[in-house]
């Protein structure tokens, strides 16, 4: 791990492989479960409970000690990213830098706000949302991290995601149920800022922590991650009909390619069945046309411009 305190970046080898990013163009999360040290879980919860005096590696300029101070009960206690223990074992977590570098490429920015997200349990599920100032597309400039401190199984009202809603507006009903993200403590979920979710219903009582914050890509995309030999992008799982179009343009964006990209249709690539008996068509067509990712076609296609 190489950390640069000067322009707050990391870096580090990815972790991980084409099946892998694939997967979470296609999902749009990942959960890593169980990966900080439960006495780094225990610390991260008595900080924001108030109960462990800060202690600030420095002050930031247009800071003062006092201010700091006061960001540890607040509903944005960014002041955790001044603290040495909290940096080396929540934000640069090796296990979680290996996977953010896999999608963010080298140099990660590290996160700069800290939102927490506490609630007294039992609680009624959150209305489904997207959240505010996202932006669909192909382009993955950031990434959005949900850090669990504790155990946080289904009673305790894990967020709850509908897989794929990362790339355009969704409507769900209050009583349609997504996948929970319930995970033991010292987990990470990494998803696109953009994906539909929730505060998921709970019903043991006690006080639920979630800390909520941003990682950034400061290079071009590149495909630098594990390349995995019998990986065959010509071949992969872009999900059904209607997605897999913005599956396959981000993962070529996250190739570098996302200005090339270009589509025929129909059941041509990145459409795919088992019961093809040959290569599809279209798979690097220097013609056709782009997804349309913000809704302005009548079809979902857009033509180059
Ligand atoms: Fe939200």
């Amino acid at each position: 791990m190489k950390y640069d305190s000067s322009n707050r970046t990391f870096d580090c080898a990815p972790t991980l492989t084409d099946s892998q990013v694939l997967e979470f163009c296609r999902l749009g999360y990942l959960i890593i479960d169980g990966v900080v040290p439960d006495e780094v879980n225990q610390r991260t919860c008595d900080y924001l409970n108030g109960k462990l005096p800060s202690n600030p590696s420095y002050i930031p300029a247009g800071f003062t000690r006092e201010r700091v101070d006061a960001m540890q009960t607040s509903n944005e206690p960014s002041s955790l990213l001044l603290e040495d223990w909290f940096n080396e074992n929540v934000i640069m977590n090796s296990q979680l830098a290996g996977a953010l570098r896999s999608l963010l490429g080298r140099d990660v920015g590290l996160p700069v706000i800290v939102s927490r997200h506490s609630v007294e349990t039992p609680s009624p599920a959150q209305g489904w949302h997207h959240d505010a100032d996202r932006v669909f597309g192909p382009e993955l400039r950031y990434l959005e991290v949900f850090y669990y401190p504790q155990d946080t199984p289904d009673e305790m009202g894990p967020t709850e995601v509908v897989p794929s809603s990362h790339i355009f507006r969704v409507n769900r009903d209050e009583n349609d149920s997504g996948v929970l993200t319930a995970a033991s403590a010292g987990s990470f979920v990494i998803h696109s800022q953009s994906i539909l979710h929730r505060r998921g219903s709970s019903t043991s009582k006690g006080l639920r922590h979630m800390l909520k914050y941003d990682y950034w890509r400061t290079v071009l995309p590149e495909k630098d991650w594990i390349t995995e030999p019998e990986f065959d992008p010509h071949d992969g799982d872009y999900g059904p009909h209607e997605i897999n179009r913005y599956v396959a343009h981000m993962f070529s964006w996250l190739c570098g390619k996302g200005d090339e990209f270009r589509l025929i249709g129909g059941q041509a690539w990145p459409w795919n069945h088992p019961n093809k008996i040959g290569p599809s068509y279209g798979f690097g067509s220097k013609e056709g046309y782009v997804p349309d990712w913000r809704g302005e076609g009548h079809d979902g296609y857009a033509h180059p411009r």
